[in-house]
């Protein structure tokens, strides 16, 4: 780890030409020098092509959380996607959650639309059964002797109402450790757990939390707020950022006095607490601590990428709030907690929502980012992300990248 001084010590490039037709150059050489392997003319010779960070696949040798736990009901299926594969949740009839790949060896129809048998699947269609390993354990009008291949599993654990599969290569998900889930387990806290998919590649949602200069857009639920950075680290997977805050004009919403529990004025004494956001991949947290270091709130929150060119994803978030010292008075004003955090989730959702629609109508990241904490974050998340793979011709603007296929060998082999 090493600290990195905060805003004002960093260099910004001013000369930088941002515009439009500048940025169709750049973009046409990188993607040129990205398909033939070779710098396009007016590049350095030692400057890499650097990757489109909205089409950086998300990297799958992780835990990413697929449900909640009370999505997969006890003896039945659930059907999940993750970058476009799809994958079956089952909770056996024992309690236990397992992931298959959603696809029947047999003729690939869905397994959710099968039923759970004790402590297996069968597909709704021949009645192919498949135990928690994805083995083919019975066809009921074949012998047992001559079973087929089954279908591919996936590792999976359920802790703190989660269901966290391992889509990616299983032989690294025991030395993958689940991540930490903040102050869910502790009793001092409350917690809100939401979440909903979201028209955007996850990395505006990364940078969305991460940059709080964007409290203008709040405007209307959080009044007149000035965030200014305090200080910055980054490490190995890393980056986070300190915040104040200070209220420059306007009442303070109810919502916010629940988190910190007292009044902060109007005024420039009023920036005392700190917030510090983080960035460990693929992963990010909130914490909020006031001048005597009491956590007073803790997010932890993931983004989840549906579709395979991940344009959409599905956000997970653990929303922990202290208990206040009068007991219950959380409990009473927790319904306004939930209406203002909502109004605010609206508020970013629609404007992420919205840079995607123009990422995608103008064809290329053109953003031109002017604050270090968030260059840091975008670099993080194309070290971090997973290999690109080129596969032909595009469909759009220059070519598709196919960001993971996790299907390994033929499904349908020995069938
Ligand atoms: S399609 Fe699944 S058993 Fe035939
Ligand atoms: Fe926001």
């Amino acid at each position: 780890m090493h600290a990195v001084p905060p805003l004002e010590q960093d260099t910004v490039d001013a000369t930088v030409d941002a515009s439009p037709a500048h940025a169709a150059a750049q973009n046409a050489a990188h993607a040129a020098a990205t398909t033939a392997h070779a710098h396009a003319p007016g590049h350095a010779a030692n400057h890499a092509p650097v990757r489109d960070l909205r089409r950086v696949g998300i990297h799958p040798d992780y835990w990413y959380p697929l449900a909640w736990s009370h999505e997969v009901k006890r003896g039945k299926t659930h059907g999940v996607t993750f970058a476009g594969d799809p994958i079956v949740l089952a909770r056996t009839e024992s309690g236990k959650v397992f992931a298959l790949e959603d696809r029947c060896a047999h003729r690939q129809v869905p397994l959710h639309q099968g039923v759970v048998t004790g402590e297996s699947i069968r597909c709704g269609y021949h009645g192919w059964t498949y135990d928690c390993s994805g083995k083919c354990v019975d066809v009921p009008y074949l012998g047992r002797d001559r079973l087929p291949n089954g279908v591919r599993s996936y590792p999976c654990q359920e802790i703190e109402g989660l269901i966290f599969v391992f889509p990616g290569n299983a032989e690294f998900a025991d030395q993958r450790p689940l991540p930490d889930l903040g102050s869910v387990a502790d009793k001092k806290y409350k917690t809100r757990r939401f979440g909903r998919p979201v028209n955007c590649h996850y990395s505006f949602m990364h940078e969305n939390l991460m940059d709080m200069n964007h409290q203008f857009l709040h405007r209307k639920q959080m009044g007149q707020m000035r965030a200014r950075s305090v200080g910055r680290r980054r490490g190995e997977g890393w980056v986070e950022v300190d915040y104040t805050f200070a209220r420059m004009a306007g009442q303070q919403p109810f919502g916010e006095a629940i988190v910190f529990g007292q009044s902060r004025r109007t005024g420039s004494n009023n920036d005392k607490d700190v917030m510090t956001i983080r960035t460990e991949y693929p992963y990010q947290t909130l914490q909020i601590r006031t001048t005597e270091q009491t956590l007073v709130m803790n997010l932890w929150i993931a983004y989840v990428p549906l579709d395979r060119e991940q344009r959409t994803n599905r956000t997970f978030g653990l929303l922990s709030i202290r208990k206040p010292g009068i007991p219950g008075v959380l409990n009473l004003a927790w319904p306004l907690l939930v209406w203002f955090t909502e109004r605010i989730f609206k508020e970013d959702r629609e404007i992420v929502e919205a840079e995607q629609r123009a990422h995608d109508s103008q064809g290329a990241d053109w953003n031109h980012e002017v604050f270090p904490v968030i260059n840091d974050l975008r670099a993080l998340l194309r070290e971090c992300g997973a290999p690109d793979q080129l596969v032909g011709a595009g469909t759009g603007d220059t070519v598709v990248i196919r960001f993971w296929d996790s299907r390994h060998g033929n499904p349908l082999a020995n069938t």
